[in-house]
C-alpha cells in the first residue's frame, strides 16, 4: 500500500508530526475517526489539535488518514502504515470499511455479514484492493445496498466484481444506473431475507434505512454527535424536504436496534432501550426546528437550477406519496 506520508507536494509542511493539508473538503470523516485529536480549524478545515499518544490513538489517526477522501491527513514522514487499519470491526460481523470516496463527500461505508448468511456492503467506498481482498476473505458480496443518491461511490464496481445485486430506491435511482434492483414506494418491506427496508425520505426523496440483525444503516438522515453525545440531523444538510425527514425518523421508533451506522457523522452502539430514548429526545428537538429550501450547500456552492426544478416537480409528488403511505400505517 502507498504510504500517505510520502506525498511530495507537502514539502513546506512540518513532516515530523501528524499534520493536515489545505486540500481538506470539510467532510468531517477524519475527525469522526480521531475525535479529540482532529478538529475544525479557523477556516473549518481539519487540523490536529493534539498528537496521538497511545497505540489506540495511533490507530485512530491512521483510520483518519485512510478514511479521508482527499488524502489531507499526513503521517510523520517515513512512518509505515500498520496492518488492519481498515476494515474496522465495530461489533461481531459488522465493520466500518474506511476508504471513504470523494464522490460521496466522504461518507462512511459499512459491511455486515447477516445472521441469514448474506454478505452485504452498505454504500460505496473507493475501489481499493485492500477491500477487494477483505470481501474475498469473507466469501464475496451478495448485496450492495445504497442508502441514497449521495453515497454511491464505487458501489457498482464492487457489485460487478463479486456478482452482487445492487439496490437503490426508485426516487434516487438516477445516481446508480447500474443498479439491478429498484426499491419502490414508501412501505416497509423485507426484499432480502433478514434485511428490512425502511424508507426514510427527506434528506433525499429516495433515502432508505436498512435494518439487519438490529443494526440500522441510516445514510445521511441521522447521526451521533460524537462531542455532544446525542443523536441529531442537521436541517442545513436536508436537501429535499424537512417535513418528510422528521416524519420519516419517527418510523424508527417502531424498530429495535442497538447500532446506528451513519454515512456522515458519528455512528454509535447503545443498548436498544437507550437508543430509543436517545431517538425520542432527538425527535422532540427536531419538532422545534424550522427549515427553508436551501439556497446554498453548506460549502457555499449555490443550489443549481436543475435541483430547484427537481424540488418543484419530483419532491411534491414524492411528498404526496409518502404522506399517503404514512396515513395507511
Ligand atoms: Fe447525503
Amino acid at each position: 500500500m502507498a504510504n500517505v506520508a510520502d506525498r511530495s507536494e507537502t514539502s513546506t509542511i512540518d513532516r515530523t508530526v501528524w499534520t493536515t493539508t489545505p486540500t481538506c473538503r470539510i467532510c468531517r470523516a477524519a475527525w469522526n475517526m480521531a475525535p479529540g485529536m482532529i478538529a475544525a480549524g479557523k477556516d473549518g478545515k481539519a487540523i490536529f489539535v493534539r498528537q496521538p499518544e497511545t497505540p489506540d490513538e495511533m490507530m485512530q489517526v491512521w483510520r483518519a488518514a485512510l478514511a479521508c477522501p482527499t488524502g489531507s491527513i499526513l503521517a510523520p514522514r517515513g512512518l509505515p502504515v500498520p496492518d488492519h487499519v481498515f476494515p474496522e470491526e465495530l461489533a461481531p460481523n459488522l465493520y466500518r470499511l474506511g476508504y471513504n470516496d470523494n464522490a460521496t463527500a466522504g461518507a462512511h461505508p459499512f459491511f455486515i455479514r447477516t445472521s441469514t448468511g448474506l454478505n452485504v456492503l452498505v454504500d460505496g467506498p473507493r475501489y481499493v484492493e485492500k477491500l477487494v481482498e477483505f470481501f474475498e476473505q469473507q466469501g464475496g458480496l451478495d448485496h450492495v445496498l445504497l442508502t441514497h443518491r449521495d453515497d454511491v461511490g464505487a458501489s457498482a464496481k464492487y457489485a460487478k466484481r463479486f456478482g452482487a445485486r445492487l439496490w437503490i430506491h426508485e426516487n434516487d435511482r438516477e445516481a446508480s444506473p447500474e443498479a439491478t434492483d429498484i426499491l419502490t414506494g414508501y412501505d416497509i418491506t423485507e426484499p432480502i431475507p433478514g434485511v428490512t427496508v425502511i424508507p426514510i425520505p427527506g434528506h433525499t426523496i429516495g433515502s432508505v434505512a436498512f435494518l439487519a440483525d438490529e443494526r440500522l444503516f441510516v445514510g445521511d438522515s441521522l447521526n451521533w454527535l460524537i462531542d455532544e453525545k446525542r443523536l441529531w440531523t442537521n436541517p442545513l444538510r436536508c436537501w429535499d424536504d424537512w417535513d418528510m425527514q422528521r416524519r420519516s425518523l419517527k418510523r424508527l421508533q417502531d424498530f429495535r436496534f442497538d447500532y446506528l451506522l451513519a454515512g456522515h457523522g458519528g455512528s454509535i452502539g447503545l443498548p436498544a432501550e437507550r437508543m430509543q430514548a436517545e431517538l425520542a429526545t432527538c425527535l422532540d428537538a427536531l419538532d422545534e426546528t424550522t427549515w427553508q429550501p436551501l439556497t446554498h450547500f453548506p460549502n457555499g456552492v449555490p443550489i443549481p437550477d436543475e435541483m430547484k426544478q427537481f424540488w418543484q416537480t419530483e419532491v411534491p409528488r414524492a411528498k404526496a406519496d409518502f404522506f399517503a403511505a404514512m396515513s395507511r400505517t
